[in-house]
C-alpha cells in the first residue's frame, strides 16, 4: 500500500442531554492508506455513522485528531479548509436526503465543480457529463431530477457528485445497503474500478459481512464507540478475535458463510 492518507487518533464524541449520555466514539484510532479500503462493521448504535460524520466535519468531536496527508484537519485555517474540503466526500444510504429535489442531476454534479473550483466554468458541463459516464450513466440523465431515477441510478449519481470534488477519501455509510443484489454487485465493481484508476481510498460502512469482506482490504469492528478489532478483511471474517466480531459472523446465515455471495 502507498502512504498513509488518513490518520485518526483518539477520536471521542459523547452525546448528552435529555437523559442521554452515550459515548458514540470512545478513543478511536486507525489509519487508511492511499488506495486502500477500510471496512467498518459493528452492531447498530456502535458509532459507525458518528465516525463518518465526524470525518466529514458534520459533527464536532470532543477530542482527538484527524490527519489528512499529515495535516491536522481540525487545526486548518478556514481558507485552507475550504480548499481541502473536497478531499473527503460521503455517500449516504438515502441519496434523496442529500439532494435538492428541485434541481437537476446535472446541476447537482456541477455544484461541487464550481464550489471547489475544480474546473473552469466553460468546462463544467463537459466534466459533468464525463462524470456521469464514469459511473455508467448516460449524459442525458443530467436533465432529470433525483426522484425521477431508480435507487441504483441515484447511488451512481451520488457517487458521480462525490467524485466531482476529486476526493482522496470517499466515506460510504450503508451506501449500497438499500440496493438489490445485482445493482449492488455492479456498484461494488464500479467502486473497485474507480479505486484502481484513481487511487481513491474508501471507508466502507456496511452491515452485510459478505459485502464488506468483498470490497475491504482491512476491517475495523466497532462496539460501543470503540474499535474492538482491526485486521486483514479475510482474517477478521474467517477468524474474528473479538466477541463482537464473532457475534457478527455468527449472525450470517450459514448458507452464505462459506461463499462470498
Ligand atoms: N445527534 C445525536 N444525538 C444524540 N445521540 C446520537 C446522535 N447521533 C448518534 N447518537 C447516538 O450515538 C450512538 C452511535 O450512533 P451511530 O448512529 O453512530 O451508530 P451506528 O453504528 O451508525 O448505528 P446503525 O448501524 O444503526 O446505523 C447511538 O447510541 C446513537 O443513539
Ligand atoms: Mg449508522
Amino acid at each position: 500500500m502507498p502512504d498513509e492518507l488518513l490518520r485518526v487518533e483518539g477520536l471521542s464524541k459523547r452525546f448528552t442531554g435529555r437523559g442521554r449520555n452515550v459515548a458514540a466514539l470512545d478513543d478511536v484510532t486507525f489509519s487508511i492508506s492511499g488506495g486502500e479500503t477500510l471496512g467498518v462493521v459493528g452492531p447498530s448504535g456502535s458509532g459507525k455513522s458518528t465516525l463518518a460524520r465526524v470525518l466529514l466535519r458534520l459533527v464536532e468531536p470532543d477530542a482527538g485528531r484527524i490527519l489528512i496527508d499529515g495535516e491536522d484537519w481540525r487545526a486548518l485555517s478556514p481558507k485552507t479548509l475550504r480548499r481541502r474540503r473536497g478531499s473527503i466526500q460521503m455517500v449516504f444510504q438515502d441519496p434523496l436526503s442529500a439532494f435538492n429535489p428541485r434541481t437537476t442531476i446535472g446541476k447537482a454534479i456541477m455544484d461541487p465543480l464550481r464550489i471547489h473550483a475544480v474546473v473552469d466554468r466553460d468546462a463544467r458541463n463537459a466534466v459533468m457529463e464525463e462524470l456521469l459516464q464514469r459511473v455508467g450513466l448516460s449524459a442525458d440523465m443530467s436533465s432529470r431530477r433525483i426522484h425521477e431515477v431508480s435507487g441504483g441510478q441515484r447511488q451512481r449519481v451520488a457517487l458521480a457528485r462525490a467524485l466531482a470534488s476529486r476526493p482522496r477519501l470517499v466515506v460510504l455509510d450503508e451506501a449500497l445497503s438499500a440496493l438489490d443484489v445485482s445493482v449492488r454487485g455492479r456498484m461494488l465493481e464500479l467502486l473497485v474500478r474507480l479505486q484502481a484508476e484513481e487511487g481513491i481510498s474508501y471507508l466502507f460502512i456496511g452491515h452485510d459481512p459478505a459485502v464488506v469482506r468483498m470490497i475491504s482490504h482491512r476491517v475495523a469492528v466497532m462496539d460501543h464507540g470503540r474499535i474492538v478489532e482491526t485486521g486483514d478483511a479475510d482474517a477478521v471474517f474467517s477468524d474474528p478475535g473479538s466477541e463482537t466480531g464473532k457475534a457478527l459472523i455468527a449472525a450470517i446465515p450459514t448458507w452464505r458463510r462459506s461463499g462470498s455471495a
